[in-house]
């Protein structure tokens, strides 16, 4: 699948993926270190922030209240942003646009 990942910079790049793991993962190892994920994906630190097209808000599995919680700690939270090591990536997911958002 590709993933359209947007930079802090603005920059948008396509990236091909294998559907299988988080999505934060996936960001991660296409080289985008912008994507701090200081927890490593056990959803205690925020730092995997991102702002998902809301076109594919449907698509993304529910969030949990820890989730919410944490986004509500971060000033740059909107209506779309999810942490992306709760996303697990999966074939639906296909074509996903998504700005990486800044850190607190
Ligand atoms: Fe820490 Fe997602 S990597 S909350």
């Amino acid at each position: 699948i590709t993933l359209n990942i947007e930079t802090l910079e603005g920059e948008t790049r396509a990236v091909p993926v294998e559907p299988q793991g988080s999505l934060m993962v996936a960001i991660r190892d296409n080289g985008f270190s912008e994507l701090q994920a200081l927890c490593g994906g056990c959803c205690s630190c925020a730092t995997c922030h991102v702002v998902i097209d809301p076109t594919f808000t449907p698509k993304l599995p529910a969030m949990s209240e820890d989730e919410d919680g944490l986004l509500d700690g971060s000033d740059h939270r909107q209506e779309s942003s999810r942490l992306s090591c709760q996303i697990p990536l999966t074939s639906e997911l296909d074509g996903l646009k998504l700005r990486i958002a800044p850190g607190d």
